[in-house]
């Protein structure tokens, strides 16, 4: 029988986070789409930037990937192609406790600049600095978790509670037995993540939302084509390329009361 506080928190919480992340993006994207940025630092210091934001940037994603592995896939799985719990707890622990590190090595760094190089730090707000507080203790609980689980064995094993607690989540039919069965560190690395979460919409973290999918279609070098009509002699407008995402090539130029449309770029 479970609890009114496991009822509230695996069986409620779940859904208040999932409406805060899609109502709050929504609405940032409604109000604030040019604060819809990462607010590049870039300008103010690049040398510890270029070895911080990969490896923090590429930590996060492997961590990703082992998330959705570790609570996406069902023991029943893993055990039907032969794997034993052992291969994939070995597997499971080299390959997170790699990426976990690397991200807070890279988070780390990410911080370090951001408190030692003056303008950067100028340029971080409040928000930043509880979005950065954020980020470490949710990660590091979730390495805590790990090393937890490996020196005391008494903890149950995340594939039989916390892994089927998420995935029921999707289904709406929350199982909060599972989850209110889970090891103490497991609980305390979930609801720091779910503040996280919450908090992820009106940080910059948003820009993680972004697919810059023009990245892939624009020209090397990116500039205005003039206009069409104030063109002057007879050199032909050659086809350049079509912009993808970037709609204000093609909209509508009001120019001495009139509305016409800009013609792509020329070049390359
Ligand atoms: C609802 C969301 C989340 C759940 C259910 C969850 C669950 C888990 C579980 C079960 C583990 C243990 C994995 C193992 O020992 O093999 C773990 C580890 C870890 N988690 Fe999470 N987590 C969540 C969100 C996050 C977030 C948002 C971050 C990062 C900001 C994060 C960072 C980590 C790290 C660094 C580890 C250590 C090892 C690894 O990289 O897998 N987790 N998490």
């Amino acid at each position: 029988m479970s609890s009114v506080v496991d009822i509230l928190l695996w069986g409620v919480l779940p859904y208040v986070v999932l409406l805060v992340v899609i109502g709050g993006t929504i609405w940032r994207y409604k109000y604030d789409q040019f604060g819809w940025t990462t607010r590049s630092s870039q300008l103010y210091e690049s040398r510890l930037l270029r070895i911080g934001s990969p490896l923090f940037h590429f930590g996060i994603l492997a961590v990703l990937v082992g998330h959705i592995v570790g609570l996406i896939i069902p023991k029943s799985w893993t055990d039907a192609v032969g794997m034993s719990e052992h291969l994939y707890h070995i597997v499971a622990l080299s390959t997170g406790t790699f990426a976990g590190i690397g991200t807070f090595v890279g988070l780390a760094l990410l911080i370090y600049r951001r408190r030692k190089t003056g303008p950067v730090f100028m340029a971080t707000t409040n928000n930043d600095k509880m979005m950065y507080f954020m980020l470490v203790v949710t990660l590091i609980a979730g390495l805590a978790t790990t090393i937890i689980s490996v020196f005391d064995h008494s903890v149950p094993n995340y594939r039989e509670t916390v892994s089927p607690w998420f995935r029921s989540i999707w289904i709406l039919q929350p199982d909060v037995g599972a989850m209110a069965a889970a090891g103490l560190s497991f609980k305390v690395h979930v609801l720091f993540a779910f503040a996280l979460f919450m908090a992820w919409p009106f940080t910059r973290l948003v820009h993680a939302f972004t697919a810059p999918l023009h990245y892939l279609f624009r020209p090397y070098i990116v500039y205005r084509s003039r206009d069409r009509v104030t063109r002057s002699g007879s050199v032909p407008v050659r086809r350049g390329w079509d912009p993808v995402g970037t709609q204000d090539r093609d909209r509508g130029v009001r120019r001495g009361g009139s509305t016409r449309r800009e013609k792509a770029p020329s070049g390359r």
